[in-house]
């Protein structure tokens, strides 16, 4: 890192975290973060969503740390100054490239649904589905928290540094208090439209004595996440599966609107689960992710098998590439929507990224002409139709953050608590998930079950796209983004922006989005291109409008001896490294 640059780092991170302070140097409204550049670094590097997390994050990494130590770092410092995104009330998909073993691995810490649950959990006593809100807010969507297990489990096989050391930054700053990001005070307004002061918890911790949502820039102390972050430091994670925070979940799901039904019992038997990444072989690369319960690779794999038909870099006078991402992404999620879910249990077909189903695909495609919406395709399978196509979910929250430590370890994870705030209850210091949300709230269409319809201890589907990229077997690039089921798009957007267009990771972040899963009218990123974007893609009869798309893109590329870095300008995170 220059000298000017350590120097506005400091600068930020100082405002951040003393309270009192002036609000000068937040990172949402200054023009200069506006303007970032890729930053550049030699032995190891982080990128998160807060200055707070990639400061816990880079410490860790200069003391010697893995990058599964400051992941753990990382997630304990967002929980608590990004409480509306993740937590330890949430889930986390996270990929590990070990460099020892030359090895690629998946870990899934998604939330589980209760024991208790059925396929009509989500339907009222009409038997029509529930209001979308009506069912987020409360204890009935929170599904039992993965990410607690998951960072003890990453760091039982890869950590260097004692377990306690690494929550000792989020401790501290819990104690020592910490000033409420322009993000965070933003997100506390919206909050407050949808029922987050109607619980006393979170109420008393996010708004003042006069009921008013917490300000930009007021200073917020977390004592009670500072007490539960101390037991975990001491007992690790038993506390939160088989005892006192056990307890205490449990008993606060059980809200006055909208009662949840998690059992002890439920805590006891969570597991984290490690899974075989999925990976699609692109131009001369190999892209992985997360496979199911995600649809994030599998969904990311099919856009860009579709349009490994076409030279991205070189698309020809008459092609337009954001028209052929537009068509591509809606094949895509429209298989999205009729297959994936958890494989744990719903049968999948194996063939959703076979290159000569994706071929046949690619040729539903006209480069001159919209398809309107698609249909879901046959990829090769040997069974007939199982499952309804379901709409889609609305899907929100969640945070992306990379890592990679001067042993050659890489972390790549997305973290959630699925809406701004999850389920609105507060439990010692942290927020629960609202993950069940996450699946179909219909059982069933037209006779047939829908994939990801609820059951008992089943994890519902996700976008979340956590992806590494190998070429030759070697880790090149690490990236992933919040966004509920846009995060898809953003991250085949910024694969194909590095990937094919040679863009940096800063640049290729910063490319204006153009999103559409599978519906009558695209939204363009709002922003000085966007009228002719929408001209554009009328001309080969795209309907488009413009729209605010607020991804959260975090990268590290990986070249020769040098790590390059981008941390998204739509929110205030940082990239870091030496
Ligand atoms: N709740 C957001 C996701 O899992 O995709």
């Amino acid at each position: 890192m220059t000298r000017s640059r350590l120097a506005a780092l400091a600068a930020v991170l100082a405002s951040l975290a003393s309270p009192g302070h002036a609000q000068e140097a937040q990172p949402e409204s200054t023009t200069a973060l506006a303007e970032r550049a890729s930053v550049t670094a030699e032995d190891f590097m982080v990128a998160t969503a807060h200055p707070l997390a990639t400061k816990a994050g880079y410490d860790v990494l200069a003391a010697g740390g893995s990058a599964a130590d400051a992941a753990v770092a990382v997630q304990m410092m967002l929980g608590l100054v990004e409480p509306q995104s993740s937590g330890l009330g949430g889930g986390t998909f996270l990929l590990y490239w070990n460099a020892a073993l030359g090895e690629l691995t998946s870990f899934d810490g998604r939330e589980t649904a209760p024991a208790i649950a059925d396929p009509g959990y989500w339907l009222g006593p009409d038997g029509a589905a529930v209001e979308f809100w009506d069912a987020v807010v409360g204890g009935r969507s929170v599904g039992v928290p993965g990410t607690p297990k998951l960072m003890e489990e990453i760091h039982a096989r890869y950590g260097r540094l004692p377990w306690a050391d690494l929550l000792a930054p989020a401790i501290d700053t819990a104690e020592a208090g910490f000033e409420i990001s322009q993000r965070m005070a933003d997100a506390i307004v919206e909050g407050q439209e949808q029922r987050l002061d109607a619980f006393p918890a979170a109420k008393a911790y996010f708004f003042d004595d006069g009921g008013s949502p917490k300000a930009e820039g007021s200073p917020l102390r977390n004592p009670d996440y500072a007490r539960t972050l101390r037991l975990l430091a001491a007992q690790g994670t038993a506390p939160f599966y088989t005892g006192s925070i056990a307890r205490d979940i449990v008993a606060a799901v059980r809200t006055e609107t909208n009662p949840g039904e998690l059992t002890l019992a439920d805590f006891a038997d969570y597991k984290v689960k490690e899974r075989a990444p999925v990976c699609l072989d692109y131009r001369t690369y190999e892209v992985c992710g997360m496979g199911p319960p995600s649809s994030g690779a599998l969904t990311v794999g099919q856009i860009l098998g579709i349009l490994s038909h076409w030279d991205l870099g070189r698309p020809g006078a008459n092609t337009d590439i954001d028209h052929l991402f537009i068509e591509a992404s809606k094949l895509a999620f429209a298989d999205r929507g009729l297959y994936m879910a958890d494989s744990d249990f719903v049968k999948m077909p194996a063939g959703l990224l076979d290159p000569a189903y994706l071929e046949s695909r690619a040729a539903l495609i006209d480069p001159g002409a919209a398809m309107g919406s698609a249909a879901p395709g046959e990829p090769p399978w040997d069974e007939t139709r199982l499952y309804a196509p379901s709409a889609d979910q609305p899907e929100f929250g969640t945070s992306h953050f990379v890592i990679v430590d001067r042993y050659g370890d890489m972390v790549s994870a997305t973290t959630t608590i699925e809406t701004g705030f999850g389920s609105r209850v507060m439990v010692d210091g942290f927020l629960l998930n609202n993950e069940l949300t996450d699946f179909s709230f219909e059982p069933e269409a037209d006779g047939k079950p829908i994939a990801n319809r609820v059951e008992a201890g089943k994890r519902p589907r996700s976008s979340m796209a956590p992806t590494i990229v190998l070429e030759h077997g070697e880790p090149r690039l690490l990236i992933g983004s919040p966004g509920g089921s846009r995060i898809i798009e953003y991250v085949a957007e910024a694969l194909i922006g590095i990937l094919d267009l040679g863009l940096d990771p800063q640049e290729a972040i910063d490319r204006p989005h153009v999103v559409n899963r599978n519906s009558d009218t695209t939204e363009v990123e709002e922003g000085p291109g966007a009228e002719a974007t929408i001209a554009r893609l009328a001309a080969v009869g795209q309907t488009a409008k413009a729209a605010n798309l607020n991804s959260g893109l975090h990268a590290i590329l990986i070249g020769d001896g040098t790590l390059t870095g981008g941390a998204d300008k739509r929110r205030e995170g940082l990239a870091m490294g030496d």
